[in-house]
């Protein structure tokens, strides 16, 4: 039989305060139930008491912002955050991704700061295409995954079913830490392989309360026949058999390395099998790991434990109070301990002091007096922090691996009111770098080429200038069809750009970048100038 070990690092009181801190982010297809299992795992920590707050969190923050009338009125969740709460002796921070799959940019950006995830899969559906797509970008860094297959209070398939779909479409190896009893109106429970006991599925009501684990009973013992009917208990059995049979026993190395995925199954919205997915989270998910860096030039590995207070921005949230253009960079930090005061500085050399760091704990948001790796620090700055900044004490340190991608949809910003250029020209630079779009500024002609990953990135940028800004904007089509950032002998890439003056812009930082009207002039154009080399990322410095 299949006996799941942690040989996780065991917790002792002397452990640093950084060990306890555990990064992850939940990614799933749109409507498996992210919102509904973020909402249960911080009631079954306790860090809230009420059903619904996540989203009346939401909602709140929503009036606040008038541009996310777009997430109202498209039911998705837009923007990033941050939820911290604690288990186990263990401090989480929740990290929430956007749904939209037009956000793959932003949500890239975000996982960049965790540490794992929690793949959560629509027990009825299996595998779906943004399933498909997050894991990708889980892939990218290699983060562990842990599944949670989801709403099993309704018709489910078959479990081994589920267990192929993933191994099939996902490459993960499948390790069941539970075998569940039916699904529907004959869900029963889940057995917990390990310790060969039912955890007995027991409707909601509203005595029960939901931090409290479910009823065990042991499969071998007669209690259970009180729950489970003998044929029931039998298809038990064969379905531990079968999960030892058909998946490899749980490696903690495989698992780290994001090659192996344990399985819980559950349902979010009746509270079942989330104390469960929780312990599991505490007993076999990484802490703060060691984070590649450069410094002067000479590529590091910072360790958490490091003396260096250092971190980097993965988002900026701005203008969520209309009446102050103040902004909150979202910083992970990587090494060292933070204390309040202290003064950081970017590796352009920008320095601020930052004396009003934010902790976001699940029911409200907090000034920080310490921080340590692993934890997320909101920055209120004015504008000095943007997506993919390093900080830290020396300002020597460069964090990589937080890239733009090329975009795939390139706009004209054409103002009603041509006397408002200026202000444009602020509220494009102020979005470029907070990423919500990228700018592009031709190196002929005036208008400004704005460039997106998916269509809604355009649309959230346009109703964010009109209601920020004041601007009415038409994103007129761009005769471009991609665009990608150049690099190689500087004498080349000006006589590149000579040639192609029309199709030459720089990005926010000045960098050069060619916009091609078709995938096939970019490989012509490669073929042309073989010294150069047309990236369709760039990595933000
Ligand atoms: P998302 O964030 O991944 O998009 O999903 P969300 O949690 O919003 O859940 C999508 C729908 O699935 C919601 O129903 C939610 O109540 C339901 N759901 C989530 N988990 C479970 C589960 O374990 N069992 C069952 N039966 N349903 C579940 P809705 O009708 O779209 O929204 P609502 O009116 O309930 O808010």
């Amino acid at each position: 039989m299949t006996t799941p070990t942690s040989d996780a690092p065991a917790l002792t009181s002397h452990a640093p305060e950084w060990a306890r801190r555990r990064s992850f982010a939940i990614i799933s297809h749109p409507d498996a139930g992210k919102t509904t299992l973020t909402e249960t795992l911080l009631l079954s920590a306790g860090a809230i008491r009420l059903a619904g707050q996540v989203r009346a969190r939401g909602e709140n923050r929503r009036t606040q912002s008038d541009w996310m009338k777009i997430e109202q009125e498209r039911g998705i969740s837009v923007s990033a955050s941050v939820m911290t709460f604690e288990h186990r002796a263990l401090l989480f921070n929740l990290l929430d991704t956007p749904g939209h799959e037009d956000f793959s940019e932003d949500t890239y950006r975000t996982l960049t700061a965790a540490d794992s995830a929690i793949m959560v899969l629509d027990a009825a559906k299996g595998v779906e295409p943004r399933t498909l797509k997050l894991v990708e970008v889980c892939r990218l860094r290699d983060i562990p995954i842990v599944t949670f297959i989801n709403k099993m209070d309704r018709e489910a398939l078959d479990p081994v079913d589920l267990l192929e779909d993933i191994q099939d479409k996902l490459a993960l190896d499948t390790v069941p830490m539970q075998w569940p009893s039916g699904s529907g109106n004959r869900f029963k429970g889940v057995l917990d392989l390990k310790t060969r006991e039912l955890v007995g599925y027991q409707k909601p009501s509203d005595d029960r309360d939901p931090t409290e684990a479910s009823p065990r009973w042991a499969l071998e013992g007669d209690e259970i026949l009180e729950h489970i009917s003998a044929e029931e208990q039998a298809e038990l059995d064969e379905g531990a058999e079968v999960a030892s049979e058909l998946c490899p026993a749980f490696k903690m190395q495989s698992f780290l390395e994001g090659h192996m995925t344990p399985v819980f199954f559950g349902s979010a919205l009746r509270g079942f099998g989330v104390r469960e997915l929780l312990d599991g989270l505490a007993d076999i998910i990484p802490g703060p790991a060691a984070m590649p860096a450069i410094r002067n030039g000479q590529a590091v590995e910072l360790e958490p434990g490091g003396k260096e207070v250092a971190g980097f921005v993965f988002k900026v949230q701005a203008n969520m109070d209309p009446n102050h253009r103040d902004r909150v960079a979202f910083v992970r930090l990587c090494s060292g301990v933070f204390k309040r005061g202290m003064k950081l500085k970017t590796e352009a050399g920008k320095q601020l002091t930052v004396s009003s760091p934010i902790l976001f704990f699940a029911q409200d948001r907090e000034i920080a007096d310490e921080a340590f790796a692993g934890d997320v620090m909101g920055v209120p700055n004015h504008g000095t922090l943007r997506v993919g900044d390093s900080l830290s004490e020396s300002g020597k340190l460069r964090f990589s691996g937080i890239p733009n991608f090329a975009p795939e949809i390139l706009r004209r910003a054409r103002l009603a009111d041509p006397l408002k250029a200026k202000h444009l020209k602020k509220a494009l630079e102020s979005l470029a770098e907070e990423g919500v779009t990228q700018l592009f500024r031709p190196t002929l002609g005036g208008d400004f080429i704005v460039g997106a990953v998916g269509a809604l990135q355009i649309d959230v940028m346009r109703e964010r200038v009109a209601a920020e800004y004041g601007l009415e904007v038409d994103f007129e089509p761009a005769p471009y069809d991609t665009a990608r950032w150049l690099s190689g002998d500087r004498v080349k890439i000006e006589e590149f750009a000579d040639r192609h003056k029309s199709a030459m812009a720089e990005d926010i930082n000045g960098d050069p970048v060619f916009l091609a009207k078709s995938a096939w002039e970019v490989s012509y154009s490669e073929e042309k100038f073989p010294d150069l080399t047309f990236h369709r990322a760039k990595e933000r410095s």
